[in-house]
This record gives C-alpha cells, structure tokens and sequence, in this order.
C-alpha cells in the first residue's frame, strides 16, 4: 500500500485488530530460554526484524531455535551452554539486542565481536560498557567503548552496587544479566522507574529478584528453568492506532490483547488526561504480563504537559503523541525527553522537522518539544529517516492530511510492525 494514496476519501478507521507481539518481550523471551535449562515454548512472537536479529544472535551463539510462523520454540542448556561464536554477532538496528547481549555476554568466559546497522554505530553504549567494566568484564569499542564494532571477553564477574545515570530498561536489563552471573549481590538504582519486563521475566523462568521502589537486588549463581511465554500485542505498535482512532473523522477502533503493564500504559494516561475517549477492559488472567482490550473513538481533544516520571513510561509512544498534540486545542509540552535524541534517530530533530514539513506549528526545546494545535495538516514530501516509529506516525499523520504525503524509507517500518500497512488499510472506511 502507498501511504501517499490514504488520505484520499478516508470516511473514518473502524474496525478491530490484534497488534502484533510486543517487541521488548519478545527480545527477552528468547535471552532467557536461551540461558534457561529445558525448552521454552514461545507464541505471539513478534517477527519484526530487531527480534529476528535477536534469534539470529543466539543461533551463532550455539542455541537451537526453531521458529514457525509467530512460534518459537527455545532449547536451552543454561549458562554454561552458550559457546564462543565464530562469527560477528550483528545486532541489525536493535538496540535491545545489543544493550542486554552485553550483560550475558560480560560473564560468559568466551570473546565475541558485536556489530550493527548504521543507526546502532550511533547509539551510546558506555552506558553499559561502563558498568560492565566494574563487574570485570573486558569490553573494547570504538570511541574508547562507546561505539560499535564492540568487542566482549567476559569471565568471573563480581557484584556492584550501582546507580544508573539515566533512566534506561536496557541498561537495568543488562546489568542484570551481569548480575545473575556474578558473585555475591547486585545493587542497581534507577533515576526513575522503567519498564519492567526483565524483573517479570526472571521470577517466570524460577529466579529471584528483589525489587524495592527504584531499588533492584538480584544475586548472582542463579538457575533459571525454561517456561511457555504467550507474548501480548505491543502497546507501543497500538499507540498508532490509538492516535489514528482519536484523530481521523468517523472513527472508532478496537485493539485486541494489548499489553498493559503498567510501566508501559504512559500513553493510556496521557490519551485520557488530553480528553481521548478510551476504554480499557483488562483481561482477568492472572498472567505475568497483564493485557487487555482497549477502544478508542474520534475525540475532542486538548494540550497538556508531559514530564517527569512519566517519560520512560512513553518514551517510544511520543513521536505519535507529537502527532496527536498537533490535534489537540492549546499547547502540549513535552520535557524531561532527552533521551529521545539517542533512540533509533535523534527523534526531537526527525518528529520535529518531519511534521514541520507537514504544517504542525511544533518546536524544538532542549529536553523534548511545544506543540500549538490545533493545526490542519498539509501533504508534503517526508522521511522516516530509517526510524520504525517515525515511519508509522507519519504515515498516520497522512490519513488527516490535505494534500498527498510522500513518505521515504517506509520499508524501516518492519523492524516492529511488519503487517502496519495491512492493518491500516483494513480499518479505512
Ligand atoms: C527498551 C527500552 C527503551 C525503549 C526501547 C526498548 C527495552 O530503551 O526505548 O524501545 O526493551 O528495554 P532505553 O532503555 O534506552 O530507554
């Protein structure tokens, strides 16, 4: 489907779908039967392609796993049953892969070299190389370790106490993989809150964790046993639909089985405090990843300020969100979001520029930006810029403009939704 055509006769999106499976848990299902003893039984499966890198990583990494369709199946051997790749482990555009890689890779008595896609050659990893140091493990990369090609000689690890710079669930997640490796306990302190799917992870494949406010404890030696894992739909990848549904004329969405974990449902908050008429209905399953159902019509809406502890819990959904405030009366503030500019591309610059392009009155500031809607928006010529989220935002942006939207580099949109378009196209009326 050409994005250009969808904003020609849109009469309304209605319609129900299943987005599909959420990206961050999707990535940890795999780390953790690949270093768990027995079989992990997979479904929902997101084939996007950071998860593929992923799998691709593990598989060089000697662990057998079969994928069917949106099933995988994980035959761990523990720890000890990782091996000493022969190749490069290239981590494609997935800065989860990488970051959480590291930490099982710090305490692994093996070298290994770790490469990734132009925009990863970008992303800061002192962040993890860092603390991985002070654990012991021996980490090389370019710009004395900030950059790839990385270079990884793990071994005996010894636990840190260690309180995280930034607000960040892959460098928690990796220094936790470190942890559960390394002698005696592990401290880490977050700044803020973050997404807590590895925390969930551990105690559903029989480890422990202690968890205290922003306090984790994990200790080191640990067995972790393998488990079946259903993934639920991703937040993230419903957030445009969410968006789309509150926007477009004539709309009224239902998406089925979405992840609610409450360090990801930043977006529900913000959607309902900006007038958004949604309706949640959980699921009572008692699964370790709560889920549910979540509608949402046409809404009237207006500007609010977003910062501060909510932040890590929408940081990906805030492209979308800009989107959404060019709709909204009055102005919308988004701060504290400085760890936007190190995401997939500096996204204060591309969500800014590109919806520019489009008309939105939007400004860059120094942590996030200032959205002043009501604003109609044109067509014009944009780009993803090779980024996933900035790709599907536009793309949605296209479906409320007046004129034709020509959108570059869409095919970045597979790295987390591959059936986007298809989805799409079924909900326009
Ligand atoms: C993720 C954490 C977040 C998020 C990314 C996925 C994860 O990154 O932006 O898309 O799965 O842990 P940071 O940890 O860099 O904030």
């Amino acid at each position: 489907m050409n994005p250009a055509k969808l904003n020609t006769n849109i009469q309304g999106l209605r319609g129900e779908i299943a987005v599909p499976g959420d990206k961050s848990i999707s990535h940890r299902s795999i780390m953790f039967g690949a270093i768990a003893k027995g079989k992990t039984n997979i479904t929902n499966f997101l084939l996007g392609e950071d998860c593929l890198s992923t799998i691709a990583c593990f598989r060089k990494l000697g662990v057998r796993i079969e994928q069917e369709e949106h099933q995988v199946t994980v035959s761990g051997r523990g720890l000890e049953g990782l091996q000493e790749p022969a190749d490069i482990l290239d981590v494609g555009n997935s800065g989860t892969t990488i970051r959480l890689l590291m930490g099982i890779l710090a305490g692994r008595p093996f070298h290994s070299v770790l490469v990734g896609d132009q925009s990863i050659g970008k992303r800061p990893m002192t962040r993890v190389t860092k603390p991985l140091s002070i654990f012991g493990a021996e980490i090389s990369g370019r710009n004395n370790g900030e950059y790839t090609p990385l270079s990884v000689q793990g071994g005996q690890l010894e636990g840190i106490t260690y309180e995280l710079p930034v607000a960040s669930a892959q460098v928690k997640s990796s220094l936790l993989f470190a942890g559960m490796q390394a002698s005696g306990e592990t401290v880490i302190i977050e700044p803020v809150k973050t997404r807590d799917h590895t925390e969930r992870m551990i105690r559903q494949f029989g480890g422990e964790i202690q968890t205290d406010g922003r306090t984790i404890r994990i200790h080191g030696g640990q067995s972790l046993t393998g488990t079946d894992i259903h993934v639920p739909g991703d937040i993230s990848s419903a957030a445009f639909f969410l968006v789309a549904g509150a926007i477009v004329p004539g709309s009224e969405i239902r998406l089925k089985n979405v992840g609610l974990n409450p360090t990801r449902t930043g977006i529900i908050d913000v959607m309902h405090r900006m007038g958004a008429e949604i309706i949640v209905e959980p699921y009572e399953n008692g699964s370790s990843e709560p889920a549910g159902d979540i509608t949402i019509k046409t809404s009237a809406l207006k500007g609010a300020v977003i910062e501060g502890d909510l932040i890590p819990r929408l940081i990906d959904e805030i492209p979308v969100i800009a989107l959404l405030a060019t709709q909204a009366e009055g102005d919308t503030v988004i701060k504290d979001a400085e760890e936007l500019k190190v995401k997939e591309t500096n996204r204060i610059d591309t969500v800014v520029n590109e919806l520019s392009k489009l008309g939105a009155n939007i400004v860059a500031t120094e942590d996030g930006m200032i959205v002043k809607g009501k604003s109609s928006l044109s067509g014009g010529h944009v780009s993803s810029h090779g980024d996933h989220r900035i790709g599907m935002m536009l793309a949605i942006a296209s479906a409320i403009s007046s004129g034709e939207v020509h959108l570059d580099q869409k095919e970045a949109i597979s790295v987390s939704y591959p059936s986007f378009f298809e989805h799409l196209e079924s909900l326009i009326k």
